[in-house]
C-alpha cells in the first residue's frame, strides 16, 4: 500500500488521487443567475443527493487555483440564492464539457455549449431542456471551507422525462444513460453492461458461519462467499442428499472420477455458475454435498 499524508503532499497532488479514487462522482449542471439577471452553467462533480427530508443536494465550487477568485455559480448563489441542477447524460457530455469551459462573468453557456433553456416553475435560472432529470432548487446555506464553497441546496421542483418511467412508475435504472466523473478526464457510462443488481441483504448467517471449506475454498472469491453468507440459515440435511442424486451432481461426481479431476474444485466451480445466476439454495445444495 502506498501511504499518504494529504498534508505532506499537498492539496493539489492530493486532489488527483482522491478524484481519481472517490469516483465515479455524479455531475451536478448547475444552472444560475447574477443579479442582472445574466444566465451562467456550469458542470461540478463535488456533488451528491446528500438528504431525503428535506430533499438536499450539495455541490461545491472550489475557487480558481490560478488566483484565488470565486468561480461565477459561488458567486451567483450569493446574489440570487436558486439553482437548477440538471442530470447529465451520456448524449450531453461533450457539450456539457464545452460549458465547463472559463467563460467571462456574464457569459450564458447555454448559448456558448448550445443547450435550450427552458423557463423554471419556483425559481428563476431556467432548466437545461435535454437534461431528462432537472431539479429547481432554493439554496440553503453557502459554506465556506478552504478554497470550497459548499452550496446546499433544498429541491422545490422535479422534472423527469417519461422516457426514464417504467410500467411500474418508477424510474427504471436501465432506461437512464448517467455520466459520472472519475480522474483526470475520465468519464464513466452507468448504463448497459455497467449495470447490475445485488439483492438487498437479509440478516444472513454470514461469512464467518461459512464452513471452513467453503471459507477458504480456492475457486471462490469474495462476492461468492458475501452472497453465500446473505442466506438466513442453510439446507437441511435431508435436501442436501435428495440433490445429490439429482443429474447434473452425478455428472459432476463421474466427471471428477475419469477425469481424476478434484470434486471439491468442480463442486465448487458449479456452484459459482449456479450463484453467478443468482441460485443460491442451488450453490448451498451444491456446496454442502462435501460436508
Ligand atoms: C465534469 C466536470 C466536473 C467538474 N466539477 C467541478 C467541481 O466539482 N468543482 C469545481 O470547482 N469545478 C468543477 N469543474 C470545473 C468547472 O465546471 C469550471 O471551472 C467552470 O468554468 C466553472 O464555471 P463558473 O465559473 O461559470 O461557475 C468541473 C468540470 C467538469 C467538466
Amino acid at each position: 500500500m502506498k501511504t499518504i499524508d494529504p498534508a505532506a503532499l499537498g492539496a493539489r497532488t492530493f486532489y488527483k488521487h482522491m478524484t481519481a479514487s472517490v469516483a465515479p462522482r455524479p455531475i451536478a449542471f448547475a444552472s444560475t443567475i447574477d443579479a442582472q439577471g445574466n444566465v451562467n452553467l456550469s458542470p461540478f462533480s463535488f456533488f451528491n443527493y446528500m438528504g431525503i427530508d428535506p430533499p438536499l443536494l450539495v455541490f461545491a465550487p472550489n475557487r480558481r487555483g490560478r488566483d484565488n477568485t470565486h468561480k461565477h455559480t459561488a458567486l451567483n448563489v450569493r446574489e440570487v440564492p436558486e439553482v437548477v441542477i440538471n442530470m447529465v447524460t451520456y448524449s450531453m457530455v461533450e457539450q456539457m464539457s464545452l460549458a465547463s469551459a472559463e467563460f467571462e462573468r456574464g457569459v450564458d453557456e447555454f448559448v456558448k455549449a448550445g443547450f435550450t433553456p427552458l423557463a423554471s416553475e419556483r425559481v428563476r435560472p431556467p432548466r437545461v431542456q435535454e437534461s431528462p432529470a432537472q431539479f429547481e432548487c432554493k439554496v440553503l446555506e453557502v459554506k465556506e471551507i478552504g478554497s470550497m464553497v459548499l452550496i446546499i441546496a433544498e429541491v422545490v421542483l422535479a422534472h423527469f422525462s417519461e422516457t426514464l418511467f417504467g410500467e411500474d412508475g418508477q424510474i427504471d435504472q436501465r432506461r437512464t444513460d448517467w455520466v459520472a466523473r472519475l480522474g483526470t478526464d475520465f468519464y464513466a457510462r452507468a448504463a448497459g453492461e455497467a449495470l447490475f443488481e445485488v439483492p438487498r441483504p437479509q440478516m444472513g448467517i454470514g461469512v464467518d458461519a461459512l464452513p471452513e471449506s467453503v471459507r477458504t475454498s480456492r475457486v471462490l472469491t469474495g462476492n461468492d462467499l458475501g452472497r453465500l453468507g446473505s442466506v438466513l440459515q442453510l439446507p437441511e440435511p435431508a435436501e442436501v442428499q435428495v440433490f445429490g442424486q439429482t443429474e447434473t451432481l452425478r455428472e459432476l461426481r463421474e466427471e471428477a472420477r475419469h477425469g481424476c479431476q478434484y470434486l471439491p474444485d468442480l463442486l465448487h466451480r458449479h456452484a459459482q455458475l449456479l450463484l453467478a445466476e443468482g441460485k443460491v439454495q442451488e450453490a448451498w445444495l451444491t456446496l454442502l454435498q462435501l460436508e
